[in-house]
């Protein structure tokens, strides 16, 4: 018996190493979606995407909409409309399913849109995915594992216990335990990965790098949360698609990896570096109100995904990866501007 050939057809069975010809991604008009449906265009143009998104405020077709009509198409509704999947599903080859109300201050005022799109909206794409038999990739976080003391030398692996602390966090932990109990019940070809916070164009100005670029921009004084000393492990995004790409492929099914790019850096850090780079003096900005449950310390052990799948980051200077970002929201004020002043009157009443 040739055991080489029996055990390398079996990894075949067992992996997603066949290239879709057509995805559907799922919110692919917010951040890490557009990014990653940008990437996917660019690096293997003969691949087919739709792309399924409710544009909540999170969303923005601006962001994709030079794309549309050459190998993507997109389809406005949401993950939950169960005759939307039936009509859409049927056809692709695989789901990446980035759908989610992503913002951790959001789930704390108002939790509800985030059990219902993160929790009740991944089980209707799974449902739809077994019906269809299509292979899912799912989209998920580091903050499933709860956080890190600042002087643990630990990092976050595949085997750490979830234990997550936000509204936000919470309900994508569920969404990857469904994501596991449809493969183990169902057999359904999945994947999950759990990335760190990334960083990059396209990012709604509620979040922490785009906020503090687009306030300076506008004469508005960075908001600092608490003592500024909670560490992410930052990524470009870029890096994100490519490993999310890379899982899509040749990831074994039913197997989760982590994302990361050993980015380890505190709030406090990273705007010191961003005052710098857009010529302001380094104590121009304000502490304010820390976030509830603030997790104090993220970092990923990214051996797994390195070693078995061979993927690599190559976005790894931040500094010059933070200038294209600052250079990026200075470039395109019309994609940011329309969502600002909103955004930043939802801080104000918040007290950050
Ligand atoms: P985002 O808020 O920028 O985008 C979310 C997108 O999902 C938006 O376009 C929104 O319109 C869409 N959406 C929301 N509810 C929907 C629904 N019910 N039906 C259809 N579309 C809906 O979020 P993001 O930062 O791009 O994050 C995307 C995914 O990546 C999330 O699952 C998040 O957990 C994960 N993730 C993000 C990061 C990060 O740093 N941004 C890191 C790790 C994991
Ligand atoms: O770790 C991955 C996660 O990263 C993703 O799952 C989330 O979808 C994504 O939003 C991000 O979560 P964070 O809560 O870490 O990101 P945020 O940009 O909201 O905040 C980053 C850090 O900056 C956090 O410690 C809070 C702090 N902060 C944030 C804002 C908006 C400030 O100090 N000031 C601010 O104005």
């Amino acid at each position: 018996m040739d055991l080489t050939h029996h055990n390398s057809s079996l990894y075949h069975i067992a992996s997603a190493s066949k290239t879709p010809e057509r995805i559907l991604v799922t919110g692919g008009c917010g951040f890490a979606g557009a990014n990653f449906v940008r990437y996917v265009h660019a690096m293997h143009p003969e691949v087919n995407i739709t792309v399924l998104d409710l544009l909540t405020p999170a969303g923005n077709l601006e962001s994709i909409k030079s794309l549309l009509g050459d190998g993507v198409e997109f389809v406005h509704g949401d993950i939950r409309d169960e005759a939307l999947l039936d009509h859409l599903v049927p056809g692709h080859d695989a789901i990446v399913h980035y759908a989610a109300e992503s913002h951790n201050d959001n789930s704390i005022a108002n939790p509800e849109p985030f059990v219902k799109t993160n929790v009740e909206g991944t089980f209707r794409l799974l449902e739809a995915a077994r019906k269809y038999d299509v292979r899912f990739h799912h989209i998920s976080t580091d903050e499933v594992y709860g956080d890190l003391a600042l002087d643990d030398p630990a990092k976050f692996t595949e085997e750490t216990p979830y234990h997550p602390s936000s509204p936000y966090s919470s309900t994508k932990a569920s969404s990857d335990m469904l994501v596991r109990a449809w493969h183990r019940t169902y057999g359904l070809r999945t994947t999950i990965s759990n990335c760190s916070n990334n960083y990059g164009p396209y990012q709604h100005v509620e979040k922490f790098i785009p906020r503090q670029i687009t306030n300076i921009i506008e004469g508005i004084r960075p908001k600092l949360y608490g003592d500024g000393l909670n560490v992410r492990d930052w990524i470009h995004t870029e890096d994100h698609s490519s490993a999310v790409w890379t899982i899509l492929t040749t990831g074994r099914l039913g197997e989760t990896y982590l994302i990361g790019a050993n980015g380890e850096r505190n709030n406090l850090t990273v705007l010191r570096d961003i005052l710098r780079v857009m010529g302001q003096p380094e104590d121009a900005f304000d502490w304010v109100k820390d976030r509830p449950g603030h997790d104090r310390r993220y970092a990923i052990d990214s051996t797994k995904l390195q070693t078995e799948l061979g993927w690599r980051p190559t976005h790894t200077d931040f500094e010059s990866g933070l200038r294209q970002t600052v250079q990026w929201y200075i470039d395109n004020p019309q994609w940011w501007r329309p969502m600002k002043h909103d955004t930043e009157l939802v801080y104000s009443r918040r007290g950050q």
